[in-house]
């Protein structure tokens, strides 16, 4: 092929990325967007704080701009994110216990229900682990709600909607470390107990390329029965167009590593402020790093 999305769907995979609405009338992203990817990530418009600023009370203009615009184009939509510790309406924040419980899963009843046929993935929860060598669960208003909410939410989002498919989304859990393992933990045990989740996300924000793992470790959650997408992928450094590459090929060589979503279309689009992180330059102009990922594709 001679695009992503297009070199992608030979292989039955997406090449998708990250787009916020307020660039959507800037014709040189539009027209990058439209020419080169096949599934969209609304960058922040489908967060908690987006989309229910006040209890209960809900507001979809941004993330329908960028949903029904990307399905109008036939382009799929990846649903981001349902609960997250970040990102929290600041009533939310301020609650906790079974109120914030009845509120989070409430909240993902109503999103999920609401994007039903229009998202074919959901990040059911994102970035529940903690960093560091402990594999455990991260210190959050959510958490303290009790070791269960991230099964609950699960259950709540299958309920709402049995066609998406349910995922699970982390950073630093690129290769095999104490953070992926308990990630992987938790996959096992939710594959075991009938929790619903069909799916993994790694961000791969990344610097140079991916460990050397990184392969064995998607393989590993591949090998438990769900698909494993890359979802947030951006790499800094003078190695960017190699680490693209080796990105790719891991991908291509799990079968069910269904797609790939870079964080962004143009280096000036980016969240990692100066650090050149894409595949287009800041006048649009493909970079190095685009021809290694579409030589890999
Ligand atoms: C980032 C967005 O790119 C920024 O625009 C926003 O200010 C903060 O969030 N992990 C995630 C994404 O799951 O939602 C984050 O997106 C980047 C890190």
């Amino acid at each position: 092929g001679t695009t992503l999305g297009a070199s992608a769907a030979e292989s039955g995979r997406y090449f998708g990325a990250a787009i916020a609405a307020g660039r959507l009338s800037d014709s040189v992203y539009t027209g990058i967007l439209d020419r080169e990817f096949n599934s969209v990530t609304a960058e922040n418009e489908m967060k908690w704080d987006a989309t229910e600023p006040s209890q209960n009370s809900f507001n979809y203009s941004r993330g329908d701009q960028i949903a029904n615009r990307a399905l109008a184009r036939g382009q799929k939509v990846r649903g981001h994110a349902l609960l997250w510790h970040q990102q929290q309406p600041g009533w939310a924040q301020g609650m906790s216990g079974t109120a914030l419980r009845n509120a989070a899963i409430n909240h993902v009843t109503k999103v999920a229900t609401y994007y039903r046929g229009k998202v074919f993935a959901w990040d059911v929860v994102n970035e529940a682990f903690a960093d560091g060598g402990s594999g455990g669960r991260r210190d959050s208003n959510l958490q303290r709600t009790g070791n269960d909410w991230i099964e609950a939410a699960f259950r709540a989002a299958r309920a709402a909607d049995p066609t998406a498919k349910l995922c699970y989304n982390d950073y630093n859990t690129d290769g095999i470390n104490a953070k992926s393992t308990g990630v992987y933990n938790m996959v096992r045990d939710f594959r075991s107990r009938g929790v619903p989740i069909d799916c993994v996300g790694f961000q791969s924000h990344l610097t140079n390329g991916p460990p050397s793992d990184y392969q064995a470790n998607l393989q590993r959650f591949a090998d438990l029965g769900v698909d494993v997408q890359i979802t947030e992928l951006d790499i800094a450094g003078s190695s960017q167009a190699n680490g693209f590459a080796s990105v790719v090929r891991a991908c291509k060589a799990i079968a069910r590593c269904t797609g790939i979503t870079v964080w962004g279309i143009r280096d000036s689009d980016s969240w990692r402020t100066g650090e050149n992180p894409l595949l287009f330059d800041n006048s649009g102009n493909k970079k190095a790093a685009y021809t290694s990922t579409l030589n890999a594709l």
